[in-house]
């Protein structure tokens, strides 16, 4: 069958031509962008706001933030004295220095890209929270990460378990009226009075930046280690990519508690000098429509299941909107289906661009660029200095339209560093025949486009959204009534994948749908909202291994109605 591709769009794009630049580009042509190039030393921040500040971007405005209450716009120059002065106020009142892990746990607003910015000038790691964490989930990265200055709001301190924190010595608390003692301040009284002048610190290229928390399909979450060299990356795909110009205004609609949300809502725009637009506050589809026409948003970067809501919203609330301002539009995080393709031509009359990477590897990978064609339903080609292909479980290369495993190089300049406290975890990445291997398979045809097929092991991406199968179910075993928990991913038209759970309860218990609103509540008051099973289906008893670990496979084959396959191992 012949697939029906979309045509490039004539433009004056900054890739010109995809294999031009894929046999020419070499990473260290984009160095020269940066201070290194002269002083061995280097910071994310400053080559993010203050290197525009000290330039005619000066007055251009950097950050145009908006939710119920607020609508303000701050520009470089802005940015760079207000993150100076969050910098003086981490290192006057929480003794910050180089490598401390500085953790950030708030909703989306001005202040938390002038802390996070302001911890980055003093060579702290930062650590995003994001904000629909409950108690558990954020004891685990508080604990692991051994953070010790957090910056939170009053609400959002309920569910930090201080007395359990050894290592947390400051907690600066953003809002009005904030009783202070020796371990609690108010951050923005302290910022009010700092100095706009703050010495960076000048580190290497491979120390600490931030840090993400993400899933895998066993333990706990894994914490991400990225370090400042990913700017390099960022930058170049902000530009090739996100196509980011001069007289862009961006929009990002991902949370910084999410890789998208800092490498592509804090890093990649400001590392090109873009405006920002930051709006906070819940998903409504008529807001997210008014605020491309208020802002006049160019280029859009979202996801497959904010793009299947807005589908489902229905088309008639678009023609109440003029978005004739949309330029470029991308999507990232799961499957972007053919469908939802079709409904941006017709809609917005423009391509939805697909972009695939994942948290460990720090920035863009495969892509769709304005200015190639595009198969709807493939991710694209890999980006110019990045080598992709789909591996066997050995770790040899597959010929074209072979389904395997898929796989990157080592060595692009995003790529994660470590993964904290666990280098065996690190190390369990790659093959000894330098491929890193994603956990995704796929395939990629003769034209060198590549497919997702789906995840080789048990996460789920749920509204885009990552969640380790093990997190929840431990979270479920916690429950009083659970004896046994198993938990799959189940495929969902508008959330991709939603969390099915199977639950065995102890003796003495009833199946009832109030048990099962209960655990429910249960799972999202105590780890987060997106993390709670949609379904709850019990079950006398669950497969094991003989080793008794569950067997989620013959779950998901039951849900599915499927061949259970190999059940040699599991117990009578
Ligand atoms: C996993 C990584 C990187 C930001 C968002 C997610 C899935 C990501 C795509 C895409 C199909 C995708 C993969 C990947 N994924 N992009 N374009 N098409 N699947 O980051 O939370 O680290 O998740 O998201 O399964 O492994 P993440």
């Amino acid at each position: 069958m012949k697939l029906v591709t979309l045509p490039s769009v004539k433009g004056d794009y900054n890739l010109k031509s995809y294999e031009d630049m894929y046999t020419s580009f070499d990473w260290k042509d984009v160095e020269r962008e940066f201070s290194w190039s002269e002083t061995g030393k280097v910071n994310m921040a400053y080559e993010a706001i203050d290197r525009h500040a000290n330039t005619f971007r000066k007055n251009k405005v950097a950050l145009y933030y908006r939710d119920e209450t607020r609508n303000e716009k701050y520009t470089f120059k802005e940015m760079k004295d207000l993150s100076n002065k969050a910098g003086n106020v981490f290192k006057a009142y929480g003794n910050v220095e180089k490598g401390d892990r500085v953790f950030i746990f708030m909703p989306r607003s001005p202040e938390l890209y002038i802390a996070t910015l302001g911890a980055i000038k003093l060579g702290a790691i930062v650590g995003p929270l994001f904000e629909a964490f409950m108690e558990g989930a954020v004891k685990d990265r508080l604990e692991d990460s051994e953070a010790k200055v957090l910056v939170t709001t009053p609400e959002l301190l309920k569910r930090v378990p201080v007395d359990q924190l050894p290592a947390l010595k400051t907690i600066f608390i953003v809002g009005s009226d904030i009783e202070e003692d020796d371990k609690y301040l108010d951050f923005l009284k302290y910022v009010k009075t700092a100095s706009k002048d703050l010495e960076i610190e000048w580190v290497d290229r491979t120390d600490g930046l931030i840090l993400h928390y993400t899933s895998g399909s066993t333990g706990k979450p894994k914490g991400v280690l990225h370090v400042h060299n990913a700017m390099i990356q960022q930058y170049q795909t902000a530009k090739w990519v996100l196509d980011l110009q001069e007289e862009d205004i961006y929009w990002c609609t991902a949370d910084p508690g999410w890789v998208t949300g800092t490498s592509y809502g804090i890093f990649g725009p400001w590392l090109t000098g873009t405006s920002n637009v930051i709006v906070g506050g819940r998903f409504k589809p008529e807001d997210w429509y008014k605020t491309i026409e208020d802002f006049s948003v160019t280029v859009w970067y979202s996801a497959p299941t904010a793009f299947r809501m807005l589908m489902g919203a229905g088309d008639e609330i678009i023609k109440k909107f003029d978005l004739s301002c949309l330029r470029h539009v991308l999507s990232v995080g799961e499957p972007l289906n053919p469908e939802v393709i079709r409904w941006g031509m017709k809609v917005f009359n423009k391509r939805i661009h697909d972009t695939w990477w994942m948290t460990e590897t720090g920035a863009h990978l495969i892509c769709n660029y304005p200015c190639m064609e595009i198969k709807p339903g493939s991710m694209g080609k890999p980006i110019p200095g990045v080598e992709a292909a789909i591996i066997d479980d050995q770790g040899n290369e597959l010929p074209p339209n072979r389904m395997g495993n898929l796989a990157i190089k080592k060595g692009w300049p995003s790529m994660m560093h470590t993964i904290w406290n666990n280098q065996a975890k690190y190390d369990s990445y790659f093959f000894p025949s330098g491929w890193y291997v994603s956990g995704d398979s796929a395939y990629m045809d003769e034209d060198g486009y590549f497919w997702f097929q789906g995840r080789v092991d048990d996460v789920i991406m749920t509204s885009g959204e990552r969640v380790g199968p093990f997190e929840v179910e431990s979270k479920l075993l916690e429950h009083p009534a659970v004896a046994e928990a198993g938990v799959i991913g189940k495929p969902d038209p508008v959330r991709g994948e939603i969390i099915k759970a199977f639950v065995a309860l102890l003796e003495g218990y009833e199946e009832s749908d109030e048990l099962k609103g209960e655990i429910r509540q249960f799972v999202k008051t105590g780890l987060a909202a997106h993390a709670a099973p949609r379904e709850i289906e019990f079950r006398d008893k669950l497969p094991k291994t003989r080793s008794g670990k569950i067997m989620r496979r013959v779950l998901k084959a039951w849900e599915l109605d499927l061949p259970t396959g190999d059940l040699s191992t599991m117990e009578d």
